[in-house]
């Protein structure tokens, strides 16, 4: 494996870093570390007693992950889904940290490496899985969905017009033979679509949708979200990049749910924690500017979000 055959451009790097850390000594998370750039970042902020947990599924991101931590001791890297990050710091000793980073989706690594299956303009098989040794590849989820689920996964995730028609014809072309490879998908799809989109591959929604359900990504953002709540200490921060509008509506109103909290009729003398007020919108929402796009054009749909726990 070469690690530096595919790089990956760190989107929002000083405002997602400089919003999530306010503790020199602080335990921080970085819950996508990918190629690390955000959490190279932050442990340039961290005095000697300060600490980053990296996360990741992907075998390759691992690696960096493991290269980054035997330079740095205060660098630490676990192999698991950010979903499972409560159960994960606690077998490491750590209850509560000073904030959570999420770059959220897939990194230009993934993207470029055909054999990883996520590309429909490079020809590889159809895998997807960003753990491609855990659950099941995206030939096995095409083999064996049923219509109703390919629609609403096409619907839902993808946001595909032509959801119905694409399911059809998946279903028809897997009748007639297995379907294995990033090309085969994208040509099916390509002649199912009838209205190509200026500047978008026709298969572009239906291949994010289904790597979005390969992946389980929004359970994970889902879980991961709710369990912020108690993983932040006292003024510790969230900090989450969105590149999808499905999920950057999920933190949006997570958000606002922890700082409205329940609703109760006016005047019940009750506290910011029984009213389930648990964190306050630090900032509005930050993309990226025109500097950063024109470099990076990965950066032009994402959206960064902090919160802050209540003390
Ligand atoms: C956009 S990249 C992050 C890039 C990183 N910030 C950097 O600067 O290199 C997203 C990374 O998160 C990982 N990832 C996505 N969902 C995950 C999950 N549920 N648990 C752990 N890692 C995840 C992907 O494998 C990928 O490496």
């Amino acid at each position: 494996m070469n690690l530096e055959e595919f790089k990956h451009t760190t989107v929002l790097l000083e405002p997602t870093v400089n919003g999530c850390c306010a503790n020199a000594d602080g335990v921080y998370v970085d819950g996508t570390f990918g190629r690390g750039g955000h959490s190279r970042l932050l442990l340039s902020k961290l005095s000697a007693a300060g600490r980053v947990i990296g996360f990741d599924k992907d075998p390759q991101a691992i690696a960096t992950g493991e290269a980054l931590a035997s330079e740095d001791p205060r660098f630490q890297i676990v192999k698991a889904s950010f979903a499972d990050m409560k159960v994960e710091l606690a077998r490491l000793g750590i209850e509560q940290v000073d904030g959570i980073l999420l770059d959220l989706g897939v990194s230009s690594p993934q993207l470029d490496d055909a054999s990883r299956g996520f590309s429909f303009l490079r020809d590889g098989p159809l895998d997807m899985r960003m753990d491609p040794t855990s659950g099941i590849s995206a030939a096995e989820w095409v083999a064996t969905t049923d219509e109703q689920e390919i629609v609403r996964v096409l619907k839902e995730y993808g946001e595909e017009r032509f959801a119905k028609r694409m399911a059809r014809a998946l279903i028809k072309a897997r009748s007639e033979q297995a379907i294995t490879t990033t090309h085969q998908l994208a040509e099916l799809i390509k002649v199912a679509n009838p209205a190509w989109e200026k500047h978008k591959h026709p298969a572009t929604r239906a291949f994010q949708a289904i790597r979005i359900a390969v992946n389980n990504e929004l359970g994970d953002l889902e879980q991961v979200l709710a369990d912020s709540v108690d993983l932040l200490r006292p003024h510790g921060r969230l900090a989450v990049i969105s590149f999808h509008s499905l999920e950057d509506r999920m933190v949006k109103r997570f958000i606002r749910r922890q700082e409205k909290g329940i609703d109760v009729p006016r005047g019940i003398p009750l506290t910011d924690d029984q009213l389930g007020r648990t964190m306050k919108r630090v900032g509005k929402a930050i993309m990226p500017d025109a500097e950063e796009v024109a470099v990076n054009s990965r950066a032009r749909s994402a959206v960064l979000r902090i919160a802050e726990r209540l003390a």
